[in-house]
C-alpha cells in the first residue's frame, strides 16, 4: 500500500504537470481536405493565440488532376478575399492562381491535385485579435464554394 504522503505527492505532481502538458499540446496545426466535389471539409479554423506559428496541411482527398479540380489554401483578411481571389485567377495556373507578391495574401499552399498534399506555416503574429480572416481555394470558380473563416482564438 502506498502511504498517504506518497499519494499526496503524486497528486500534487500530476496537478503541476497539467498546465505544462496543455501548453505543449496546444494545437498549432490543422489538416483540411479538399475533394472532387469542390468542397473543403472545414468551414472554420481557430488559431490558438498561444501558438507562435501555425501550420495548415491541405490534402486533396479526390482523384481528379489539378488542371480539372485543383485546390490550394489561401488566407487573407475577409475584406481582401474577393480581390485577392480575382487577381489570383488572373495570375493563372503557372502561378498556382496567386498573384506574385500579393501583400493581401497572408499565407498560401501550392495548388494540388487528387491524392496530393501541401502545407504552409505562418507566424501567428500576422493575425490580429478581432480581425476576420477568410481562407479559400483560388482555382477559377472555386472560391465561392471553397471558403471558410479563420480567427485568432483566445
Ligand atoms: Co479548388
Amino acid at each position: 500500500m502506498m502511504s498517504k504522503s506518497a499519494i499526496c505527492r503524486i497528486t500534487l505532481l500530476a496537478g503541476l504537470m497539467v498546465p505544462a502538458a496543455t501548453t505543449w499540446a496546444a494545437d498549432c496545426a490543422v489538416e483540411i481536405e479538399g475533394n472532387d466535389a469542390m468542397q473543403f471539409n472545414k468551414s472554420s479554423i481557430d488559431v490558438p493565440a498561444s501558438c507562435k506559428q501555425f501550420t495548415v496541411k491541405l490534402k486533396h482527398s479526390g482523384k481528379l488532376p489539378k488542371v480539372a479540380m485543383g485546390h490550394n489554401w489561401v488566407l487573407t483578411k475577409t475584406a481582401d478575399a474577393q480581390g485577392a481571389a480575382g487577381d489570383g485567377v488572373a495570375a493563372g495556373a503557372a502561378k498556382d492562381y496567386v498573384k506574385d507578391g500579393d501583400a493581401r495574401v497572408i499565407a498560401h499552399t501550392k495548388l494540388v491535385g487528387g491524392g496530393e498534399s501541401d502545407s504552409v506555416t505562418f507566424g501567428v503574429d500576422k493575425l490580429s485579435a478581432g480581425e476576420s480572416y477568410t481562407y479559400f481555394c483560388s482555382f477559377p470558380g472555386h472560391s465561392s464554394l471553397m471558403k471558410g473563416t479563420l480567427k485568432l482564438a483566445k
